[in-house]
């Protein structure tokens, strides 16, 4: 197997695959450094946290990762709780940042002593439609050929797979973006606050008992010189604070990052012996916290196709695949969507759709069915 992009998704595949004793190469064109320190989301959903486990990745995780059992819906000045375990029959959701994810998987990956090439420059994808794939990269300044008998497009949002194959493409770029701090500070509440403010949506989330992670809804183009570290807690405190006086802890803020929002989803996601995985395919706006569960659950897909390929001969299962992550896709942009559109403000937005906002957030905090709606979809629908 060639993987383009040591992300979760390239990492995981070749993990699940080493497991199968499927040999894989995998060509990253990022230093492990890079890849490692990235600051990316940190909410696993529960099939996420099993698959790591059972796969023996989830070590690190089962000491470290936070779980919560519910998540807070924030507005007009109160907080309300979502209990999420005892609205699926006790699933939750787990907070580990991505980047201990990769972490994780280098370590495993390294481990194995299989092939794992970073800082691979000019990769490209050869030979997919015919009998004989192959990924061509530099790396040391040599040239590489890594002949193979499929290749997984892991490569994220801006890799080169995607546009290597035929496909149709859905998109939308939000009109408003999130700028993401992190903080020493303790969090002040042990779940995730989501919060909609008449000034825009803020996100109280955490990384660690030390660790703090806080994200304000701001204009894609926003500047970030212009929001000195008091400008940022100021916005975050009106915010999310409740008439009860519950607000964020504060502390030295020692990252802070602005991120685009955008929805957007490729089909299909395989052209001939060429496999899409992961952001390479889809990408969902942050707030329903799907991006790394979708990788997720599409390499597990894959890496049971493979299986069922290498073991057997069968090729049914990797005939399926497009369509069968494609169908947890639409159903986790869906959900994305109704969650981003509940939370923000948005620029072409008015009166009313601000009151049909707070309508939709007084429904879901108090209908049991739209609780379990939100919890089961929050937590992860099954993978099947
Ligand atoms: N050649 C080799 N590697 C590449 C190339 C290329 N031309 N282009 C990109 N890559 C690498 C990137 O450097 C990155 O390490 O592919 C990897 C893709 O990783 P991610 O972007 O993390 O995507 P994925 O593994 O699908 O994980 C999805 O990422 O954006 C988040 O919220 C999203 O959590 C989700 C996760
Ligand atoms: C995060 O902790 O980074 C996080 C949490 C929830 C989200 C998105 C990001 O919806």
């Amino acid at each position: 197997m060639g993987i383009v992009g040591a992300g979760p998704a390239g990492l995981l595949l070749a993990h699940l695959l080493h497991l199968e004793g499927i040999d894989s190469v995998i060509v990253e064109n990022r230093s492990r450094q890079y890849v490692t320190e990235r600051v990316r989301a940190g909410v696993l959903e529960q099939g996420t946290v099993d698959l790591m486990i059972q796969s023996g990745v989830g070590g690190r995780l089962l000491k470290e990762g936070m779980r919560h059992e519910g998540i807070y819906l924030n507005f007009q000045g109160t907080r309300h709780r979502i209990d999420m375990a005892a609205l699926t029959g006790g699933r939750a959701i787990t907070v580990y940042g991505q980047n201990e994810v990769v972490s994780d998987l280098i370590e495993a990956r390294l481990a194995t002593g299989r092939p794992l090439f970073f800082e691979a420059d000019s990769v490209s994808v050869h030979g997919f439609d015919t009998g004989a794939p192959a990924i061509r990269f530099q790396h040391n300044q040599e040239p590489h050929e890594v002949r193979c008998d499929f290749i997984a497009g892991c490569d994220g949002f801006h890799g080169i797979c995607r546009g290597a194959m035929p496909h149709r493409s859905y998109e939308r770029i939000y009109p408003y973006a999130w700028l993401g701090i992190l903080a020493h500070a303790a969090p002040s509440c042990d779940e995730l606050v989501y919060s909609l403010h008449e000034r825009g949506f803020a996100l109280f989330s955490m990384r660690s008992p030390g660790v703090t992670r806080l994200y304000l809804q701001c204009a894609p183009d926003e500047d970030i010189d212009s929001w000195p570290d008091e400008r940022i807690w100021k916005e975050l405190c009106v915010r999310l604070s409740t008439s009860d006086g519950w607000k964020p802890n504060q502390g030295e803020i020692f990252q802070k990052g602005i991120t685009g929002m955008r929805r957007f989803v490729a089909e299909p996601m395989r052209s001939g012996r060429l496999f899409l995985a992961g952001d390479a395919a889809h990408i969902v706006p942050p707030t329903g916290a799907k991006g790394l569960n979708l990788a997720a659950s599409d390499v597990r897909n894959l890496a049971l196709a493979l299986t069922a390929f290498y073991k057997s001969g069968r090729e049914q299962l990797l005939d399926e695949y497009s369509d069968k992550s494609l169908r947890r896709v639409w159903k986790a942009q869906r959900f994305s969507w109704w969650m981003t559109s509940m939370l923000h403000l948005s620029p072409e937005g008015n009166e009313f759709d601000h009151r049909r906002q707070l309508a939709e957030l007084d429904y879901v905090t108090s209908s049991r069915a739209a609780m379990v709606s939100l919890a089961e979809n929050y937590t992860g629908l099954p993978m099947d």
